[in-house]
């Protein structure tokens, strides 16, 4: 199949206040039909990215095209094209799923015969039907998030802008809305463009993933490409001390290492077949007379790929986000 670009952004810049620097002069494409991922850590410019594509927020610098459409000149034209789920929730807690949903296709101009099948058919996909006439506030943070991808869709955008799709939710709801997202894909043919700070999302759903920090792209690729700039295995080696250490010597004896780098006080090595190198390495360092503390084996994955780039984890727990927040706020105005 030709590969044909939806979404085209060169150099987009956006400066908060002249003199936050949240997305830093950032370009990429996204492909129709693929769900292409953002992936960075808290205030990496995820949002403010997505924002700036929905026509939300105006760009400082640069440019975008969406499904032919140029930001700025074309907003409303955009408009109609694309769907969001924004990563703070917008459904109405005191009227019934159905009833934001009407609420949201009259916004888009829907007729209500239309939006009626349209609804039906969504929350069936997403296993909705029998909460639509409940209301919102008895919902789950699964439900919720299952209603807001059925109000993103309901005008039956080209486009679907999800922000951190399954923020706060458990594994197991998580799991789900992925099914659901790839479905919404499958069946009605959206092209995706979604962000995360879950690596295992972004691997698992993304047909590509930027990977972004501090308001820059640092790489950009499918998971197997990001994967493959670790150049294989990775050991973490734990020694008493670290000045007794000697990369050269290393290397000289052990064919198979492709890099050595220090790393909080660790050392890092990256080789093909972790599982064989990894005695031959302890028997070098015991020959001499160095004390291995801990020793990890790592597959090559998207959080050892950012950790290799940026030498910081993502924090992926969030003890108090957003969205509950929100719930809790909400709570206590009502008492
Ligand atoms: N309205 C605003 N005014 C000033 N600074 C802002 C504003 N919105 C965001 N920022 C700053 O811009 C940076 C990027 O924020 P943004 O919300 O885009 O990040 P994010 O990647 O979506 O983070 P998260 O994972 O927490 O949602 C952060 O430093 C943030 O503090
Ligand atoms: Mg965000």
């Amino acid at each position: 199949m030709k590969i044909k670009t939806i979404i085209k952004v060169d150099g987009l810049t956006k400066i908060y206040n002249g003199e936050v620097v949240a997305v830093d002069n950032i370009s990429f494409e996204v492909y129709e039909g693929e769900i292409f991922g953002f992936l960075g850590p808290n205030g990496a410019g995820k949002t403010t990215t997505i924002n700036m594509l929905n026509t939300l927020i105006k760009p400082t610098k640069g440019y975008a095209e969406i499904a032919g459409y140029k930001l700025g000149r074309d907003n409303d034209k955009i408009r109609k094209i694309i769907g969001l789920v924004p990563q703070e929730l917008t459904a109405d807690d005191e009227l019934t799923g159905m009833e934001n949903i009407m609420l949201q296709a009259s916004l888009y101009g829907v007729n209500k015969k239309t939006a009626k099948e349209r609804a039906e058919e969504l929350l069936g996909m997403v296993e909705l039907s029998d909460a639509a006439h409940r209301l919102v506030k008895t919902y789950s943070g699964g439900m919720r998030r299952r209603l807001e991808l059925v109000m993103g869709l309901i005008h039956r955008p080209k486009i679907l802008f999800l922000d951190e799709p399954t923020l706060g939710l458990d594994v197991q709801t998580r799991a789900k809305i992925w099914e659901y997202i790839k479905m919404l894909r499958d069946e009605f043919g959206v092209t995706i463009f979604m962000t995360t700070h879950y690596m295992e999302e972004a691997d698992k759903l993304c047909d590509r993933i930027g990977i972004i920090d501090k308001g820059k792209i640092i790489a950009l690729g499918t998971p197997t490409e990001l994967k493959n700039i670790l150049k294989g295995d990775i050991i973490v080696i734990e020694i008493d001390n670290v000045d007794n250490f000697n990369e050269e010597i290393l290397t000289k004896e052990i064919s198979n290492i492709s890099e050595i780098r220090r790393i909080d006080g660790k050392i890092s090595i990256t080789t093909e077949k972790g599982e064989n190198t990894l005695p031959r390495i302890i028997n070098h360092l015991t020959k001499y007379g160095i004390k291995v503390l801990s020793v990890e084996l790592l597959k090559p994955s998207l959080e050892q790929v950012f950790l290799y780039l940026t030498g910081r984890k993502i924090r992926e727990e969030e003890p108090m986000d957003s969205i509950r927040m929100r719930a809790i706020m909400r709570r206590r105005r009502r008492v």
